[in-house]
């Protein structure tokens, strides 16, 4: 499995992203497309990134019956995006489907990892919202089961749970793992945090790192950083 440094590019315009990846002339980033972006710029945002040479992590969490969700992915797998995502509260089926959309005629795919429990639920929002009674850690690993069941790649999770996922779905079964923090940086709002060299340790295959790259202020120290910290 091939670890790598995902950024995530959180950023309400096309202008303000190529501002930003134009910062990188030498190694180009895998770069992590949101629904902010995503819904500021619409497809040709991917396209465009993807034609100046970034592998594409498209995070849009997908969510509806079965039907909708295969045609959706399909629209999606000819964007040529390399890793794209969807809920797992969306049930077996709805996953499945979502391979078989994303399946194009030659057998190729991009990678297709699952959302378990949002890091924003607690147990007791979820009890109390949404009627689940068992420990958010067992839910986040039947989860993270079903969408293994159902044929995915892997599960976005806590560097914290990465660990879990890989004794419970197999190593092979990707994690990609937010909530990344410099040893000597600012947490934010992220709660449970890691720095890149834990989460190497614990056996995460990604981190997706956002501000600690986007605000700083030499933005490809930073990356190169993540990356020497993560991947060497
Ligand atoms: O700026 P920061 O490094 O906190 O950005 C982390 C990125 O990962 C954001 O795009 C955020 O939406 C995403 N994310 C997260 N926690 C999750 C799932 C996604 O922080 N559980």
């Amino acid at each position: 499995m091939g670890k790598d440094v995902i950024i995530a590019c959180d950023f309400d315009s096309a202008e303000k992203t190529f501002a930003f990846l134009d910062k990188f002339t030498g190694r180009k980033p895998f770069v992590k497309i949101g629904m902010e972006l995503y819904y500021a710029e619409g497809p040709s945002i991917v396209r465009e990134i993807k034609k100046r040479g970034h592998k594409i992590f498209l995070d849009l969490k997908l969510h509806d019956i079965p039907n909708t969700v295969k045609k959706s992915m399909a629209v999606l797998s000819r964007l040529d995006v390399d890793m794209t995502n969807l809920h797992a509260a969306g049930t077996c089926r709805m996953m499945e489907a979502a391979i078989e959309g994303l399946t194009r005629p030659d057998g190729t795919r991009p990678m297709l990892i699952a959302v378990t429990q949002l890091t924003s639920t607690d147990q007791e929002s979820m009890e109390k919202d949404l009627w689940i009674e068992k420990p958010i850690a067992e839910v986040v690993m039947h989860y993270a089961h079903n969408a293994k069941v159902a044929g995915l790649d892997g599960v976005v999770c806590s560097p914290l749970e990465a660990g879990k996922v890989h004794d419970t779905c197999g190593k092979d079964f990707v994690t990609v793992t937010p909530g990344v923090r410099f040893a000597d940086g600012d947490i934010g709002d992220q709660k449970r945090v890691m720095t890149p060299a834990q989460a190497k340790e614990i056996g995460s295959d990604y981190i997706v790192v956002g501000r600690p790259i986007t605000a700083a202020e030499d933005p490809v120290a930073a990356y190169e950083r993540c990356v020497k910290e993560f991947c060497d």
